[in-house]
């Protein structure tokens, strides 16, 4: 396999994306542009996709790493092992040994990426992370584009296809969240254990990377506000629909400027949107993102956000990147310093679904709570089909206010005196919309 003067490649872990690289640069590479498949490192190649290649080029796969970082025909590794631990050692060990790194894995560049890039700098190696975020969409290369003018102002996406599956389904066929939940399981859209999807850490750390290449700041995961798509339920779904709105697990972030301060808002919500936003549009796995620019003014960008090619498209595009330009390209470098925003200081139109035991002046003493905060009932809604003979003979029923604009944090002073009542059954589920 190999030729004198070229781009030898190696891929590290030959699972779902690495299978779809060693495919696409075994099938379908046009041009001389030097990329070939030199080596690939796999712990058990008789396994999952690894094992129809391991027929098919025995003399690609080997099982240590030093025989990939010593072999000077490999000039770039695609790293496509995933998680935090050895992919990080192996791709600095690999950078300082000459090595250009490609990658899809999002919860290392999101949690590494500061550490990675500057090493990747210092080596003046390639670290490229196309796929890391919406797939097959090029978003990461657009926003370098246009660093240079700090021309967007605002991001917002669907960045998770398997929650974006599940939402779907939930809205057009009315199926409970487990319900969805296992069906994506089996058919392969959500992973055995989907707590990543599920809770939103996925869409948050493809936030974390868009957020560095906007701004050029590295921001920490957690520092970002997240809720998930769990405790969702249908009622939440049809009282949307008959405001008009789709529910969607949306990636936000924005630049505030305020009394001479930069502040970036960035959070991870399910969210309503008015039909007419594009996102409302976007079902199944689909991802998507909206992107308003000060020059550019509206751009969106839809396509697929995982699987093995759509995902492998994306870093093959980054490994021709790196065959026609030898330099790596300069990272963004930060001129003005954000302040995340602190999450109490978003305002939103919160619309709150209550699930109680039914009892007199339940909705006068809610009523009463958010005058004292200052709140304004914006609409209300019970209606009889949510009455229920729940628990020990009690009736429950479920009712929806929306709320007039107000921020985080004064809702939050109302809520936590709402929720010790002693007739909710659950706590307030909270679903948002953006002014
Ligand atoms: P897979 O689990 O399918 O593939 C990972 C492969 O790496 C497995 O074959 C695994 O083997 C192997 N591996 C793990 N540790 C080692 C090791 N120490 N040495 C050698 N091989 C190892 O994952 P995916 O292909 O789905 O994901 C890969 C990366 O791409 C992740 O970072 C993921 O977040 C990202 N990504 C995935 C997308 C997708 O659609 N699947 C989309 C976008 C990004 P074993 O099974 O033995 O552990
Ligand atoms: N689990 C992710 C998703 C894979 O559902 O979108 C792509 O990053």
């Amino acid at each position: 396999m190999s030729k004198t003067n070229h781009f030898g490649i190696a891929i590290a872990g030959l699972g779902t994306v690495g299978s779809g690289v060693a495919k696409i640069l075994s099938d379908h590479q046009v041009g001389d542009n030097g990329l070939f498949l030199k080596s690939i490192l796999e712990r058990d190649p008789e396994k999952g996709p690894a094992r129809e290649w391991f027929q098919k080029i025995p003399e690609a796969f080997v099982n240590d790493q030093e025989s990939i970082l010593q072999d000077p025909e490999i000039k770039v590794i695609v790293e496509t092992i995933g998680g935090t631990g050895f992919a990080r050692e192996f791709t600095l060990e690999a950078l300082k040994r000459g090595k250009h790194v490609v990658t899809a894995n999002k919860d290392l560049i999101a949690t590494h990426g500061a550490e990675l890039c500057a090493k990747s700098q210092s080596c003046n190696r390639h670290y490229l992370f196309e796929a890391a975020v919406a797939g097959a969409i090029p978003v990461l290369s657009l926003l370098r584009e246009y660093f240079q003018t700090r021309d967007i102002l605002e991001l917002e996406g669907i960045l998770n296809g398997t929650t974006n599956y599940i939402l779907s389904e939930m809205e057009t066929r009315s199926l409970g969240f487990e319900e969805t939940l296992k069906q994506a399981q089996e058919l392969g859209f959500a992973e055995q254990d989907p707590t990543n999807d599920i809770k939103g850490y996925d869409a948050r750390y493809k936030l974390v990377i868009l957020a560095y290449l906007i701004c050029g700041q590295w921001i920490s995961p957690s520092e970002i506000y997240l809720e998930g798509i769990d405790r969702l339920e249908l009622p939440d779904f049809e009282y949307a629909s008959r405001m008009g709105r789709s529910i969607k697990l949306i990636a936000r972030m924005r630049r505030v400027e305020e009394k001479g301060n930069n502040y970036l808002q960035a959070f991870v919500l399910p969210m309503m949107l008015p039909r007419e936003n594009v996102l409302s549009k976007i079902d199944g796995s689909t991802n998507a993102l909206s992107l308003k620019g000060r020059f550019s003014e509206d751009i969106s960008l839809i396509g697929k956000g995982a699987g093995s090619l759509p995902t492998a498209s994306a870093i093959v595009s980054d490994l021709n990147r790196v065959a026609r330009n030898e330099k790596p390209i300069p990272l963004p470098s930060n001129t003005e310093l954000f302040q995340l925003m602190p999450f109490n200081e978003s305002f939103f139109r919160h619309t709150l679904r209550f699930e109680v035991y039914d009892e007199p002046g339940i909705v006068g003493m809610i009523g009463k709570i958010l005058a004292e905060s200052g709140i304004n009932i914006y609409a209300l809604e019970q209606l009889p089909q949510y009455h229920r003979i729940g628990d020990a003979e009690r009736e429950s029923v479920i009712f929806t206010i929306t709320l007039e604009p107000c921020s985080e944090g004064v809702l939050w002073e109302a809520l936590d005196k709402i929720n010790l009542a002693s007739f909710m059954i659950q706590p307030v589920n909270v679903l948002r919309e953006s002014l």
